[in-house]
């Protein structure tokens, strides 16, 4: 135990400094993630995503990084959601060969995983959906946990990512009290932060 305690807060520390900003949807924001009746209201769950994208081996694999911190209203159904069930990430299905490998990556090491793509029409977007991952708090923290995308040679993250240029976005999706759906949706920078 003596053991665990600064590991875990310097793992905590680290993932708290550096989660993405929510974005706000405003009257313009187009319909991403492509699902109805969920809250994209920011910060609404307990799950984030980390503004730290690294690369890694086997090149051109980019890794995201996820945290966790206080919702902001935990009184409300979807503050009380207690499992990240999907990542939804804002990409184009017409580019879906430029992603060759999917891991998720954990210290006992990588588990090969695939998106399931839905192609939008009327002003829904295209999405890559990462399902099942049933990932809770704790886990989140005790094993950190990363989603690695591994592009094809000559491709970045910026040419994969729709949306604003220069950021990735994405959505965390999961189930609150009462069947609330509840994705709220974060930018991070399509880029190997420094
Ligand atoms: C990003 O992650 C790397 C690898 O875990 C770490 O060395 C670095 O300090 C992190 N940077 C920030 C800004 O959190
Ligand atoms: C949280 O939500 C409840 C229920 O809607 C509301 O009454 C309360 O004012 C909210 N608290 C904050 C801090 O926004």
């Amino acid at each position: 135990m003596a053991r665990q305690g600064p590991l875990l807060a310097a793992l905590v520390g680290l993932l708290c400094l550096s989660v993405a900003q929510a974005r706000k949807a405003g009257p313009t924001a187009l319909k991403f993630p492509s699902l109805t009746s969920c809250s994209q209201n920011a910060d609404a769950t307990t799950f984030r995503i980390s503004t730290n994208v690294t690369k890694s081996m086997p090149g051109q694999t980019y890794c995201f990084t996820f945290g966790t911190a206080a919702p902001a209203n935990a009184t409300l159904p979807c503050g009380k959601a207690t499992v990240l069930e999907r990542v939804q990430l804002w990409a184009s299905h017409e580019d879906r060969r430029k992603i060759s490998m999917i891991r998720i990556r954990e210290p006992s090491g990588d588990k090969v995983i695939y998106g399931s793509w839905t192609r939008k029409a009327a002003g829904y977007a295209d999405e890559i959906v990462f399902s099942k991952l049933q990932w809770t708090p704790e886990y989140i923290k005790t094993v950190n946990p990363r989603l690695c995308l591994t592009l094809a040679a000559d491709t970045t993250l910026d040419d994969i990512c729709l949306g604003t240029a220069g950021l990735c976005t994405f959505g965390l999706y999961s189930v609150g009290a009462n069947g609330a759906k509840c994705c709220p949706v974060y930018d991070v920078p399509a880029k190997v932060a420094a």
